[in-house]
C-alpha cells in the first residue's frame, strides 16, 4: 500500500515573511523610479502579492502587471521552450521593472520575459525570485533579488504547484509520498 503524500516543509511562513520584507527593503534602497512591478504567472502570485504589500510598506508605490508564461507541461518535465499565454497590457517603455518569479532553475523563463520586457524598451529589468536552485542553469542570468537558495529537489506550495496542486500552501515544502523515503535534508525549517 502506498501512504499518502505528505509535504516536509522547506521554508515556513514566518521565515518566508521576514525575507520579504528584507528583499523590499533591498529593492527600495536601489531607488526604483516609476516602478511597474510584472508578476510571472502562476506560480509567483503569492510571492509577487507579499512582496508588493513589503514595497508599498518601504514607501514605494509600484503599479501592477501580469504576465503567464509556461515553460513546463503537467507534471514536472521542462519542455525547455517558453509560450506567452498573457501578455503584459501596460506600456512599459522608459519604465524601472521589477520582474518577479518564483524559481530561478534553468533562467529559461526569466530570461524570455527580461529580453522580452528590454525589447519593449523598458529602462531598466531588475529580477526578483524567491528561490534559486543554483544546479540547473541553462542560460546565464544572475538575478538581482533572491530570497532563498534552494535545494536541487521539486518544491511546491507558496503558489508553486505539481499538477496544479499545492499552490495554496502558505510554507514552501517537498512532497514526500513515501512516509519512508529518506531525509532530503539534514535540518528542515
Ligand atoms: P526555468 O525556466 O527552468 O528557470 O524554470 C522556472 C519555472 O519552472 C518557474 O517559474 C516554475 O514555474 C517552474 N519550476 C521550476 N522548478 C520548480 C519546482 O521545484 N516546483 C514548482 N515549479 C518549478
Ligand atoms: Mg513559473
Amino acid at each position: 500500500m502506498t501512504a499518502a503524500p505528505r509535504i516536509r516543509v522547506l521554508f515556513d511562513e514566518g521565515t518566508i515573511a521576514k525575507r520579504n520584507e528584507t528583499l523590499a527593503q533591498e529593492i527600495a534602497a536601489d531607488k526604483p523610479q516609476n516602478l511597474l512591478v510584472v508578476a510571472v504567472l502562476k506560480g509567483s502570485f503569492m510571492f509577487a502579492a507579499d512582496l508588493i504589500r513589503a514595497l508599498h510598506r518601504t514607501g514605494l508605490a509600484p503599479q501592477v502587471e501580469f504576465v503567464h508564461l509556461s515553460s513546463y507541461l503537467d507534471g514536472t518535465i521542462s519542455t525547455g521552450n517558453v509560450a506567452i499565454l498573457r501578455d503584459v497590457e501596460s506600456d512599459v517603455r522608459g519604465r524601472d521593472v521589477l520582474l518577479v518569479d518564483d524559481i530561478l532553475e534553468s533562467g529559461r523563463t526569466v530570461t524570455f520575459a527580461k529580453d522580452l520586457l528590454m525589447a519593449r524598451g523598458a529602462k531598466s529589468v531588475k529580477t526578483a525570485v524567491l528561490l534559486e536552485k543554483p544546479g540547473k542553469r541553462a542560460v546565464q542570468i544572475h538575478p538581482d533579488y533572491v530570497g532563498f537558495t534552494c535545494p536541487d529537489v521539486f518544491v511546491v506550495g507558496y503558489g508553486m504547484d505539481v499538477a496544479h496542486s499545492y499552490r495554496q500552501l502558505p510554507y514552501v515544502g517537498v512532497v514526500d509520498h513515501h512516509d519512508s523515503s529518506p531525509d532530503l535534508f539534514d535540518k528542515p525549517e
